[in-house]
């Protein structure tokens, strides 16, 4: 087995597991531009709640050394693997991508021989574009399926690994296999499941991926709207729609809305990416979260004792933890907080228990209330995306869309 040397740029969920898997075989230079993972990361301290990461940086024999010095990190490499930032930037309507352009000028001026791996998500179409303008052709793009939080893991048993290049150039085409080579070695599961295919399909690949999971869960949402609106049980509804295995048991439990860092913007960016093709659906997907966002918010208000003539500073909703999901500290861009939002527009206030967060500290200008005693007392309604045995001695009080305690 070749040992390669690999400089992953980002430490993110996805640049973070790439670079401890990778490591167990190879020699990682692992950058960013933030110290304290930098440092936390040589002490073999995860900078991310993640369960298989910390076990694998306190038990395995690892080549990876973190850095802020990127230059030295390319100059040694052999593959250069991009895991930046590429947030959606709503005025422009697509994603902001200037954090990898800026790594890939940087990479091709520094050391044109090292290929290129792009891991962010990126609109249809980046990765050829981005090789025409630069006349380099040494770019992959390698999409990343990983769930938060269990993103080592999702990388050590990978569903898929899909590698997208152009051109018939040999030596791109060895580049590719030799990184499709190196991520099912690192692996546990055997054999994974390679496909190789031009880079924008890769691109639509991660992007229709991750608008089909919005869409499921929008679906399953929007039929429990409906069982709610009309006094049915959506728990028995879903049970007798999911037992037909073309529908499949599973991704199907409602929740306030989809959330986290990829699917509301990846949805965005398909649509933008549709400009001139027809569509109903996709667009359909993205106005249904914030439908069902509306409707989660007007039942909590409702259930507070909110109406237009009352005096809504008085009434307190209580939001029960800010994750999608239980066991998860990490909240960025999840769905309660549009709930959230929604609320205050009427002018309630809102109290948050989040141990994640300091006591008495401030989230959304809501204060966070982590005496759990004294956060139920004040609270007129507790709020729950994902429910806990916390929270069963005041199940009275409780407002969750929880119904199968999964997902
Ligand atoms: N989080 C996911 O579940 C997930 C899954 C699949 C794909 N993606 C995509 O992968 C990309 C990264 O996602 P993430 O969740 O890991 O992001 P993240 O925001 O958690 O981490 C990005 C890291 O990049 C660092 N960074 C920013 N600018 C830098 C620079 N110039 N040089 C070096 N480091 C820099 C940041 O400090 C941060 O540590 C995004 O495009 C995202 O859409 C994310």
């Amino acid at each position: 087995m070749k040992n390669y040397t690999i400089a992953v740029i980002g430490l993110g969920y996805v640049g973070l597991s790439m670079a401890v898997l990778l490591a167990q075989n190879n020699t990682v230079y692992a950058v960013d531009v933030v110290q304290e993972k930098i440092d936390m990361l040589n002490n073999r301290i995860s900078p991310l709640k993640d369960h298989e990461i910390e076990e694998y940086l306190r038990t395995r024999k690892l080549n990876l050394t973190a850095t802020f010095d990127s230059q030295a990190a390319y100059a040694k490499a052999d593959y250069v693997v991009i895991a930046v930032p590429t947030n959606y930037d709503s005025t422009l309507n697509h994603f902001d991508t200037s954090i990898v352009e800026s790594v890939v000028s940087d990479v091709i001026a520094c050391n044109p021989r090292a290929t290129i791996v792009i891991k962010s998500t990126v609109p249809v179409g980046f990765t050829k574009s981005l090789c025409n303008r630069h006349g380099h052709h040494r770019i992959i793009f390698n999409p990343e399926f990983l769930r938060e939080g269990r993103a080592l893991y999702d990388n050590l048993y990978p569903t898929r690994i899909v590698v997208g290049f152009d051109g018939e150039n040999q030596e791109l085409r060895v580049a590719a296999e030799q990184f499709a080579g190196m991520l099912s070695e690192c692996a546990l599961k055997a054999p994974v499941d390679v496909l190789f295919m031009g880079s924008t399909e890769a691109e639509a690949v991660k992007l229709f991926a991750n608008t089909y999971l919005a869409l499921r869960v929008s679906f399953f949402n929007e039929l429990d709207t409906y069982a709610e609106m009309r006094g049915l049980d959506a728990r028995q509804i879903i049970q007798g729609v999911c037992s037909d295995p073309r529908i499949g048991n599973y991704y199907n439990n409602p929740s306030f809305g989809y959330g986290g860092y990829c699917l509301p913007k990846d949805t965005k960016q398909l649509l933008a990416n549709y400009r001139d093709v027809p569509e109903n659906l996709i667009r359909a997907v993205i106005d249904a979260n914030s439908t069902r966002k509306d409707f989660i918010a007007n039942q909590i208000l409702q259930k507070a004792g909110y109406s237009a003539l009352c005096d809504a500073e008085k009434i307190v909703v209580g939001i029960y933890k800010l994750a999608m999901k239980t066991d998860s500290d990490n909240f960025r861009h999840s769905s309660i907080q549009g709930v959230m939002r929604r609320i205050q527009q009427k002018g309630v206030s809102i109290i948050i228990y989040e141990p994640a967060l300091v006591n008495g500290s401030c989230f959304m200008d809501c204060d966070v209330v982590n005496d759990f005693d004294e956060f139920v007392d004040r609270s007129a309604v507790i709020v729950a995306n994902r429910s806990d045995s916390k929270l069963e001695t005041v199940a009275s009080k409780v407002y969750s869309r929880d119904l199968f305690r999964r997902d």
